[in-house]
């Protein structure tokens, strides 16, 4: 039944070609924009696929989560939620602000908290560290897309200036620059739909990836990292998401999406053309669709 109606939800938004890759970092662009891959992976270890779900793409700020989960388990929720807040801002990814009287980002989703996040990974090697969480998440040794990340660190002046406003205030206290490499880093992991389904299907199983049976994260921070994903997952579309979709999740603007129902199953989708928020136009289509068919909706 679950193949069958995935194969259904695949093929009714397969034909809609709207939007565009992004472009803002030059290499982001050259993707083949009509890939289109879904996939679906349960707590218990099951995975269905349709699609281009082995093609490799750069997870981009579907990093956010797994690093903020890194983060709280090296330093904990008081350490982390006094540099970071947990409330959605309603603002675009890349806003440069920060909360008035704590000068805290509003959440790790957006790129502050996200580099904040960042800096609050312990060393030695705190990015080896980073693509060791995410990979045991994912279930296999994942890789930096050097190309991405070379073209990232090119133009990305915006993050930087992100990186100087949170060391002006104090928010991190490490030298911004290797904080904002680290994020880009991060930024430029490439995965597959078949990798982000498992990556949020472990999110669904509590923290322990269901392919493997390693422990990626404990229970009581992933309830934490899937709250602030329902919260703030989706940047200023968040509620939208959550009326239409029910699930926590996040995207990136190398095309991917994920969402988690908790305790049953991850949905991962890659489709690179993107709507005016920066979120895959096939990848919001099919969750909605999914989230309809199967009765998935949540929060
Ligand atoms: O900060 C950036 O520009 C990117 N590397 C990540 C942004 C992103 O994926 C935003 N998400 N929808």
């Amino acid at each position: 039944m679950v193949a069958g109606i995935l194969d259904e939800v695949y093929a009714a938004c397969r034909d809609d070609t709207s939007g565009a890759p992004a472009d803002y970092i030059p290499e982001l662009a050259a993707v083949a924009p009509d890939s289109f891959g879904l996939c679906l992976a349960t707590a218990d270890g099951l995975v269905y696929r349709v699609g281009d779900t082995d093609v490799g793409f750069t997870i981009q700020s579907i990093s956010k989560p797994f690093t903020y989960a890194l983060a709280l388990a090296d330093r904990g929720l008081d350490e982390v939620a006094r540099h970071i807040d947990v409330e959605p801002s309603g603002e675009p990814f890349n806003e440069i602000a920060l909360e008035p009287d704590t000068q805290r980002p509003s959440n790790p989703m957006i790129n502050s908290g996200a580099i904040t996040a960042a800096s609050l990974i312990e060393g030695p090697d705190e990015f080896e560290r980073v693509r060791d969480c995410y990979s045991r998440f994912a279930g296999r040794e994942l890789r930096v897309n050097d190309a991405v990340y070379q073209s990232e660190s090119r133009t990305g002046y915006r993050n930087r200036a992100i990186g100087y406003m949170l060391r002006s205030v104090g928010i991190i206290d490490v030298d911004p620059d290797a904080v904002v490499d680290r994020y880009f880093r991060q930024c430029s992991i490439e995965v597959t739909c078949a990798d982000l389904a498992v990556m949020a299907a472990t999110l669904a199983d509590n923290g322990v990836n269901p392919a493997t049976h390693e422990r990626a994260l404990s229970t009581a921070l992933t309830e934490r990292v899937l709250s602030v994903m329902t919260t703030c997952g989706m940047y200023n579309a968040a509620g939208d998401w959550v009326t239409t979709v029910g699930l926590p999740a996040k995207s990136g603007v190398g095309g991917g999406i994920i969402a988690v129902l908790p305790g049953q199953l991850g949905i991962s989708v890659y489709s690179p053309r993107l709507d005016g928020q920066g979120n895959s136009v096939r990848g919001v289509a099919a969750c909605r669709e999914l989230s309809r068919r199967l009765e998935l909706h949540f929060c």
